[in-house]
């Protein structure tokens, strides 16, 4: 499979565009569904902590590299800090306790989740911890970063960076990093493309990962108003029209639409077919139209949003 990747600042490492989402992947089929993925061409994995399932992830990782597929330096790793882990002493716990979960030695890219700080919650209590009872127990960014830093000179994290961060908190971020944030990963989809945050993201030598790229989908399943109230992506007038003319689906174009601008992508899905379907986007291009008419789609509607679900304003 023909794949392209970006390159990551400070490192200098390549960080493919299309990889593979792991968030509500069922525990007993993650390993399965990674294994099928990495047969199918995929390189990166993005996992978390707070997916439940990065036991059952590194096992799929670990079947493959076992059968010849793919090597661990082949493959791009990449894993979150929970919010309930902001403290200086708990960061290094919680990385460690995802290194193990994976089964690897070294992750290729760390992030802080999100810029929010719940109270530190023991494995031995609940893990993952998830957003418990919201309670906020804050910590100072930098001090976080700090031991992000950490974690790069430990020689176990090729890189850091940040999730779900506003342009303010990355320009606070940025006055006093050592090691530079390489990437941003946040929400982006054609109902909310975040065209001034990446912009900006990238001229301070970021590299930006979207996530949830078919919209509403993702949270349909969750019971989210706004998702259910919108029209879903792969039934929208224009991306069908352009899936048409491409002779691609709308899931195709909503991907290329983004790899074509240097935006890596993560979708998820458990189906093999889809799967499949997900990763042939390299092999067509958009026109400046196409791009122009889906870059105009954005209402912007955001999906993933803590002032909605978790009472923490974090976009106010
Ligand atoms: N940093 C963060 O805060 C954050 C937040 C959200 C997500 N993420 C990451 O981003 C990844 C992707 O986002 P996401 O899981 O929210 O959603 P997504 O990839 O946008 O969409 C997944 C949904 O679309 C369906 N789907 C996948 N391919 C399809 C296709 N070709 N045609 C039709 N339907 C298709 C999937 O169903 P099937 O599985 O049945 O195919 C699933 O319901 C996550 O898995 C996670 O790794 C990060």
């Amino acid at each position: 499979m023909a794949t392209e990747s970006l390159t990551l600042h400070p490192s200098g490492s390549k960080m493919p565009l299309l990889g593979f989402g792991t968030w509500k992947i069922p525990k007993d089929s993650a390993a399965d569904v990674v294994y099928k993925a990495i047969e199918a061409g995929y390189r990166l994995f993005d996992c978390a902590c707070d997916y439940g399932n990065e036991i059952q992830v590194g096992q799929g990782i670990k079947k493959a590299i076992a059968d010849g597929l793919v090597t661990r330096e082949e493959l791009f790793i990449t894993s979150k800090l929970w919010n309930t882990y902001h403290h200086k002493e708990h960061v290094p716990l919680a990385f460690n306790r995802t290194l193990t979960d994976l089964g690897l030695d070294y992750i290729d890219l760390y992030l802080i989740h999100f810029p929010i700080s719940l109270k530190f919650v023991p494995f031995e209590e609940r893990y993952p911890p998830e957003w418990g009872n919201m309670e906020q127990d804050p910590v100072p960014i930098h001090e976080t970063w700090a031991a992000m830093e950490s974690l790069v000179h430990s020689g176990k994290v090729k890189n850091i960076g940040v999730s779900n961060f506003t342009a303010v908190l990355l320009m606070d971020l940025l006055s006093y990093a050592k090691v530079k944030p390489a990437v941003l990963h946040i929400e982006v989809h054609p109902y909310l493309n975040n065209a001034d945050l990446i912009k900006f993201a990238q001229s301070q030598g970021l590299q930006i990962t979207g996530y949830s790229n078919f919209g509403p989908t993702s949270y349909v399943e969750l019971g989210s108003p706004a998702a259910k109230n919108a029209v879903p992506l792969f039934k929208e007038e224009n991306l069908s029209k352009i899936a048409a003319h491409h002779n691609k689906t709308v899931a195709q174009v909503i991907l290329r639409w983004l790899v074509q601008d240097k935006i890596a992508v993560i979708p998820k899905s458990v189906n093999p077919v889809r799967l499949a379907q997900n990763a042939d986007i390299f092999n067509f291009k958009l026109s400046t139209e196409e791009m122009d008419t889906i870059n105009g789609m954005s209402i912007p509607l955001r999906l993933n949003d803590p002032g909605v679900y978790a009472n923490i304003p974090i976009y106010a």
